[in-house]
């Protein structure tokens, strides 16, 4: 549901094919109740054409820096200074090279350098493009710079490749900023969240792990930083990139996550337990490759700590989330569970075809009962959790002295 009460907000736009989402992106923002001011770039009026933008924002389009139209003939500062947000979308690598840079050769560059609100960057290209080392450097540059990148997606591409750099859909973009304005519901708090699978060694080549993308773990912490918690992610080998604002450990083994974890709880105030631990490690592991003909090894199994479970049962314990992959028999095994690892708040699903999926059915198990949250992408389903853990978290009383 897109919010934006009369937020006043610039679109800058780009020259990319995926311009045409542009228009939109303006309905969606529109329809959320925002107050738009289009400026485009030369290459973006190639794509579309200004009196679209101009019919459906219902005021003039800016295109360059000497139009007289604005009253003190400063368009390249005027524009953007009654603004909430300056959002381009699409961005193209250009154009993010020249933010990077502070380069300011045309109306939006420099609208973007001259701003005093916050700016978002909706990134639109062809996979190559994208995948350059120039175009990731340029990309965690703006995320250090405190830019906001929106995406992209992967998927099929207009010139025919598949792979990442996809706009976002429109409803997705106007979704994040919705997001992005919304009340911060856990700012002052530190979030711990651990995800991905754990990996345990049976020798230096081989190893028992879990499946797990991480996707949820990650959704999970990207929404939590949206909510405006300090999060630290506590992570398993797994192939994402995690968001630039969390505080990143990565870990190996069960053990290693404990340790992190039981480490980083101290003082926390919610602990999410998004990973699929190991529940055994290979206490006989080797220093050296097992050779096949040595015939078949015999693994010695030893169970691994609960750490979720050992967090929770602290005497002054971060209020604490469990999640579970159930494959029958949901409801009970999820109630059974959170009951035994004594947690406030559990989020369980069939595990299906959840796990290297993009999007999740999670049920919440709580004091209340349970909380079915409908099928959606994997963020969507974090930021209900993280909703709901807000509803449910009360910060300890501080001790009054007499
Ligand atoms: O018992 P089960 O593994 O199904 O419980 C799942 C929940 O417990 C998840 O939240 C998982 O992160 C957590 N867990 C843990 N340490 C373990 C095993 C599971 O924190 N050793």
């Amino acid at each position: 549901m897109v919010e934006l009460g009369d937020k006043r907000i610039l679109l800058g736009i780009t020259g990319g094919i995926a311009a045409y989402k542009s228009a939109e992106l303006l309905r969606e923002l529109q329809r959320g109740g925002a107050d738009i001011q289009v400026v485009m770039t030369e290459s973006a009026c190639q794509f579309i054409t200004p009196v679209t933008m101009q019919a459906l924002s219902g005021k003039p389009v800016y295109t360059g820096m000497w139009d007289n139209r604005v009253p003190n003939g400063m368009p390249h500062i005027e524009l953007s200074r009654d603004r909430a947000l300056i959002v381009v979308a699409p961005a193209t690598a250009d154009f993010m090279a020249k933010l990077v840079h502070g380069s300011a050769d045309d109306l939006l560059s420099t609208l973007c350098l001259a701003r005093e609100c916050p700016l978002m960057v909706a990134p639109a290209m062809n996979r190559q493009m994208w995948e350059k080392p120039a175009t990731q450097r340029n990309v965690s540059q703006l995320r250090k710079d405190g830019i906001v990148v929106l995406g992209p997606d992967a998927g099929d591409q207009a010139c025919g490749e598949v792979g990442m750099g996809r706009m976002l859909e429109p409803a997705d973009v106007a979704g994040e900023i919705s997001a992005w304005f919304r009340p911060k519901l856990l700012s002052g708090i530190h979030v711990v969240v651990t995800a991905g699978p754990t990996f345990e060694p049976i020798d230096p080549v081989r190893g028992l792990t879990n499946r797990s993308s991480g996707k949820m773990g990650y959704a999970v912490t990207r929404a939590a930083l949206e909510a405006g918690a300090r999060v630290t992610l506590i992570s398993g080998p797994v192939a994402l990139e995690p968001p630039a604002a969390a505080q990143v450990i990565r870990v190996e083994t069960a053990r290693q996550m404990f340790e992190a974890a039981n480490a980083q709880a101290n003082g926390a105030d919610i602990f999410i337990a998004v990973a699929a631990v190991a529940d055994y490690y290979v206490a006989n592991n080797g220093t050296q490759k097992i050779k096949k003909e040595g015939g078949v090894p015999t693994l010695e199994l030893a169970l691994n700590p609960d750490i979720v479970e050992s967090i929770a049962n602290r005497p002054n314990p971060p209020f604490c989330v469990g999640f579970a992959a159930e494959s029958e028999q949901l409801e009970e095994h999820a109630e059974a569970k959170r009951r035994r690892k004594k947690l406030p708040l559990l989020a369980a699903n069939l595990v299906q075809s959840a796990i290297e999926a993009d999007d999740n059915e999670l049920i919440l198990f709580d004091d209340e009962g349970s909380h079915r949250l409908g099928r959606s992408s994997k963020l969507d389903q974090a930021r209900q959790l993280i909703r709901h853990v807000a509803k449910l978290y009360r910060p300890p009383k501080t001790a009054v002295r007499a």
